[in-house]
This record gives C-alpha cells, structure tokens and sequence, in this order.
C-alpha cells in the first residue's frame, strides 16, 4: 500500500545554512532506497544525502543554490511497499522498489548508522540519513541497478558520482559498481576511464607492432641443429634493426677510378712494410673519406629529431665494419683527420686485429661519426650496408675491378672500386649524396691529394 514519506536533512553535524549544489531528482522520478537525492557542500565537503525509501518522488521541496540545515524537509516520496519484494539482481525495467515496513536487512541496518557520504574521502558509498517516518527509515542499500525515469537501467551513484562522471563523459550505465551493493564509487568510475584509455591505445600499439613473420617447424621438413646466436650477434642485431626500421635508407651508387691510386700504393708498398705496416685500399678510402666529411660536414652530424635539430660534430672519427669470428664489430679510428695514410693504414691494422682476437674495449667502439663497410677483399660489385645510427651515413667499398673506361675517344682499362652510399633521408638529400660520392670518387683519382699532410 502507497504512502507519503517526508526525506530530510539528516544530522550533519555541527553544519547549518548549507548549500544546496545539486538537486538529482525531479517530482515523478522513480528513486530506490539510498538513491542520491541532494548533494550539499560546506568549506570543507561535498556530501551526498540519498533517499531512505523507495517510490516516486512527489515534491521535491529544495533547489540547486538553496540552503538547508538538519531536518529542513528534501522531498515528499510515494513508497510502494509490494517493491521491496522486488529481487535485488533485477536489472530489467520494471517498478519501482520501496521497502517494506521494518523489512530492511540486517546489513542495511549496519549502513545506516553512517554518516552523510563524503567525496573528500573519494567514496561515493551511501549513508543513510534520518528519515521520516521513523517506521520506514534505515533502509537497505539497493540493488545495483535500477529503473531510470525514461525506463531503461540506470547505474546506482551518488549525485556527486554523478557529476563527476558528467565532467568526465563517462556513461554511468556501463561502469560496474564495486561500492555497496554494486554502489557505483569514484574508483570505479576512475577505473572505469583507465580501461577505456588503455583500450583505445591498444589498436594504436598494435597497429604501430611490426607484422611478425610465420613460426614454422623446421623440424617438420627435415633434420634441424639448433646453434644459439654469439654475444655480438645479440647486441649488433636490435641494433641493426632499429637502424632499419626507424631511419628511412637510400643507397646512392658510385664508381671511383683508383688506378692511380692502387699504383701509388704498390710503390709504398716497400716503405709501409719497413715501417711494419701492411698498407691495404682501406687507408685510402678512409684518407678519401675524411676530406668528403671536411667537405660535407652534415654526413658527419647526427639527428635530434625531438629538438628538429642537427648535431654537427667538431671531429672526425671513423668506424669501419670488421668481420670477427664472434660477428661484426665497428672499431673507429679517432681524429682520423689528423692521420696520413701511414697512421690510418697502421691504425686499421691495430684495430682489426684486437677485433678477430675479441679484444677490442668498449671505448675503441664507441664515438664514430661515420662508418666505412669494406667488403673488397671478400669480393661483390655492389650492396646497400644498413647505417650504423645515429650516424647518417655509411659507406659501403665494394671489390675494384678492371673495366673499360671512355677516355679521349676510347676505351681504356681502368681499375674501378664500387662505392655504395647509404644515408638518412631525414638528414640527407639525394642532391647532396650524389654530390659527396662525386668527391669521394674525385679524392680517391686525386693520389697527390690524398697523401697531402693531414689536417
Ligand atoms: N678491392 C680489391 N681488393 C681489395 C679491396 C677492394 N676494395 N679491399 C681490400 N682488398 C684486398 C687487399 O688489398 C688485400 O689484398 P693484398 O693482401 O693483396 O693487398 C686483401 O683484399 C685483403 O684485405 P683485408 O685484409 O681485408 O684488409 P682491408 O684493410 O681491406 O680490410 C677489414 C680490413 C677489417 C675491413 C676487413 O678484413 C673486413 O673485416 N672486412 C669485412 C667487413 C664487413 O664484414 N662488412 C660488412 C658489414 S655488413
């Protein structure tokens, strides 16, 4: 049987004039028992007063900017006491619940000797205020959800959830409450937006994730050994990848003619070897090389793509690739600009040595402005070497070979050396690339040139 129920202001301690900031019900809004019905604010909290009962709201007697202070009356409820038999997994549209008289469980009764719910705490759980008549009041907490005013389901929260999922955008009917009786709280609502922002991030990582390439089982066709990778295959290979994924290649051609230059070594042959150096194309490449740099100082820079800046370097140092029984490593030739030929040629020497016996330092790898892959004395006419980043650029030395060259009306054989030219496109233009490889091939037919005194 229906009846009038006065809701009031219940004791808020010391607090009187306060003020009304939000109003959540309107006069025929169907409201459950701890339903938030006011939200009122003093200097110190925002608090929630929920209903004590279940039914229709017929006079809502305050409004937002209003003030109250203990037992001013809140609102005028029709309860219906055939909807406490309502059962509390209900999520359906369906009537309103109203306790029954004296039916409030035991649990409830627990909650209702709390105070107003505070959102200074950043618990939205309900408490249960005095309530008028006596015989109705204390209810229990309902149950998570319940039948909103346009008919569908409606999520149980406090008015100040409420706003605090407004601000947020946050559709409250598809957050689960982890409160009360599946009471809605502000972490379930701050919960609520994590997962959703991790959710869309998700897509994105996925789809910035490189495809992964098929699994297969080798086994399946055949006898298979498995060898474990060396230690510097481990370090050299996410290094080289990411080099290859995050740096956009080009690989610019050349051919230098070194016939000049291969015979002034055979004539330094004798003075290198009494120096006990072994005198291979590599120092001259490297002498070649050092004055492209002088020349073209933004191959010998690095990108800071955050700062859209260029680092120019103020010194030369070179790596060259070394093949090592243990994989590939890069020792680099420091302040190769102050070194002729004979320095680089000894130095190369040195360095490839300490690299076959596995005793390079960490520091004589480490500082390269510019890196020389020489793979001439293992042969090929051509190939695209994958920049040793952050450097820019690298040069790839191919095998010399005889070719015919059309020199004054006719062919002439000359010795020929295969220059590949990898470079970063963010830092390099095409213009420029073909433009260094030009001077490299001008410095390397230049001799005189190149044993000029170092820098
Ligand atoms: N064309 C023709 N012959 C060449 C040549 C070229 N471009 N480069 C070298 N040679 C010759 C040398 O003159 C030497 O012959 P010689 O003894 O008759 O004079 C022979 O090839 C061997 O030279 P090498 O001992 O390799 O010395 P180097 O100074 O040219 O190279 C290293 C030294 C460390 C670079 C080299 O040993 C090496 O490891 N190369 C592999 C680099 C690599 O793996 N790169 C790939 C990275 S992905």
């Amino acid at each position: 049987m229906a009846q009038l129920i006065e809701v009031r202001v219940p004791d808020i301690g010391d607090y009187k004039d306060v003020e009304v900031i939000e109003v959540a019900v309107r006069e025929g809004d169907e409201v459950q028992v701890d339903a938030g019905l006011i939200t009122l604010e003093t200097e110190k909290a925002t608090m929630d007063v929920p209903s004590t009962v279940a039914g229709i709201v017929r006079q809502v007697k305050v409004q937002q900017g209003g003030r109250v202070s203990q037992g001013d009356l809140i609102a005028v409820i029709e309860a219906e006491a055939a909807a406490e038999a309502a059962p509390e997994s209900a999520a359906k549209p369906g009537p309103a619940s109203a306790p029954a008289d004296g039916a409030a469980p035991a649990a409830a009764l627990a909650a209702a000797a709390a105070a107003p719910a505070s959102r200074t705490e950043g618990d939205a759980r309900p408490a249960a205020p005095n309530s008028v008549p006596a015989s109705t009041s204390m209810p229990g907490p309902p149950a998570a959800t319940v039948v909103g005013p346009a008919g569908g389901t409606r999520s149980h929260a406090s008015p100040s959830i409420r706003r605090f999922a407004r601000e947020l955008g946050v559709d409250l009917g598809s957050v689960a409450g982890s409160g009360v009786k599946g009471r809605i709280t502000e972490q379930d609502v701050k919960a609520h937006v994590k997962r959703l922002l991790t959710a869309q991030a998700a897509p994105q990582a996925q789809a910035a994730a490189l495809p992964r390439v098929p699994e297969v089982d080798f086994a399946a066709f055949g006898p298979v050994e498995r060898k474990p990778l060396s230690r510097i295959q481990k370090i050299a290979g996410p290094r080289l990848h990411a080099s290859w994924v995050n740096v956009p290649h080009v690989t610019q051609f050349d051919s230098a003619d070194i016939t000049e230059m291969e015979a002034a070594r055979g004539r330094m042959k004798a003075e290198a070897a009494t120096r006990g150096i072994k005198l291979t194309p590599l120092a001259f490449v490297m002498r070649a090389c050092v004055q492209a740099l002088q020349a073209f100082p933004r191959f010998c820079a690095a990108l800071d793509a955050e700062a859209g800046e260029l680092v120019f370097r103020k010194y030369i140092h070179i790596g060259f690739a070394a093949d090592t029984p243990g994989g590939l490593v890069v020792p680099v030739v420091r302040d190769a600009d102050r070194k002729d030929i004979f320095g680089l040629a000894s130095e190369l020497a040195a360095l490839s040595e300490k690299a076959r016996a596995g005793k390079l330092s960490a520091a004589e790898m480490q500082g390269g402005c510019f890196t020389i892959s020489s793979l001439g004395g293992i042969g090929g006419t051509a190939f695209t070497p994958i920049i040793n980043a952050p450097e820019v650029a690298i040069l790839g030395v191919s095998r010399a070979s005889q070719q015919p060259v059309y020199v004054d009306g006719a062919f002439v054989p000359r010795l020929m050396l295969p220059l590949s030219l990898s470079y970063d496109h963010r830092v390099i233009d095409g213009a420029e690339a073909a433009r260094f490889t030009s001077f490299l091939c001008h410095a390397m037919a230049d001799v005189a040139g190149l044993l000029g005194s170092a820098s």
